[in-house]
């Protein structure tokens, strides 16, 4: 019987909890599941005899993979797999997967009212400027800017976007308008919504020589990944333009030295929320049991994000 462990040092819903057991009962698996996990040694001995994994941010390293003798699959129940150590997945040839799209929404809607609280001075009670008529850069075209282009125009607001690996006529389709590079993305737009991965090429891209480009009134919202902002640099921005704010869902490492300091120019929820809601984790998290199921009785490889 294959032995499946639900890692996920934030739990998913109860909800989502139950339908990933419910797939894998039927399937004749046997669930395992650690939350809330304190330490990487109790992940290293949960993974010990599994076959399969399904995480969240939980990190799969090196290590973790080493201990996990069996493992056959992992599911990252999410979008961004850069907590995925996949060149050692890639040398004991696990599967790796994500699972696109599922909690794309909540990002959405998340960001939406990340762009509302920062324009009506994090409601705290001073007046605040609105969104209709502003413009809005989406760095990067996939399933969450998608479908916050949405939102956005339902306020008014003008969508821009770049995206070197997504066609124009996907773009414009959805009534966004091309840029032809992030100069002129960041140029235009005074509300900048961050949708690249963490990866060698975009760590600490999102730096000043970028920033400074942005008209008055200047806002970037990062739902994406801490790793992509140049600290130094949001630092230096949030010090010399009186204008410019920023606002995310993962914290930079300089939070404790910038927050307070800048009144409402500044903010960061203190854990990691955009995929944090029941339907996020319903969504994502049976995807992730299907697709296991799907490869563990099948070999069905769809979403599959590792080559060896
Ligand atoms: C993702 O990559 O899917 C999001 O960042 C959500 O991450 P989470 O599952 O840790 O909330």
């Amino acid at each position: 019987m294959a032995k499946v462990l639900i890692a996920t040092e934030k739990p998913f819903a109860a909800a989502a909890v139950n339908g990933i057991k419910k797939i894998f009962d039927e399937a004749g698996f046997e669930t395992v599941l650690l939350e809330k996990y304190t330490d990487k040694s109790e992940l290293i001995n949960a993974v010990a005899d599994v076959d399969a994994m399904i995480i969240r941010s939980d990190k799969a390293t090196a290590e973790v993979i080493g201990a996990a003798k069996n493992l056959k699959i992992i599911v990252r129940a999410g979008a961004g797999y850069d907590n995925i150590d996949l060149a050692a997945a890639n040398e004991r040839k696990i599967v790796a997967m994500n699972t696109p799209g599922q909690n794309s929404n909540a990002v959405a809607e998340l960001a939406a009212g990340m762009m509302v609280f920062m324009a009506r001075s994090q409601y705290k009670g001073g007046s605040g400027s609105e969104l209709k008529g502003k413009k809005l850069g989406l760095h990067a075209y996939g399933y969450v800017p998608k479908m916050l282009a949405a939102i956005a125009k339902g306020f008014g607001m003008e969508c821009y976007a770049f995206d070197p690996f997504i066609s124009e006529e996907n773009i414009t389709a959805d009534g966004v308008k091309v840029v032809k590079d992030l100069n002129e993305l960041y140029t235009t737009c005074q509300y900048i919504s961050l949708h690249i991965p963490a990866n060698d090429k975009t760590k600490k891209s999102i730096n000043f020589e970028l920033m400074s480009k942005m008209p008055k009134g200047a806002t970037i919202v990062n739902t994406a990944r801490k790793e992509v902002i140049d600290e130094d640099s949001l630092k230096r921005m949030l010090t010399e333009r009186p204008d410019f704010k920023y606002i995310s869902d993962i914290a930079p490492e300089c939070h404790a030295e910038i927050d307070g300091k800048f009144e409402n120019r500044y903010y960061a929820t203190p854990k990691k929320q955009g995929a944090e809601t029941s339907e996020a984790n319903i969504n994502a998290g049976l995807a992730a049991a299907n697709q296991i199921v799907g490869f563990l009785k099948n070999g069905i490889t769809k979403f599959q994000v590792n080559k060896f």
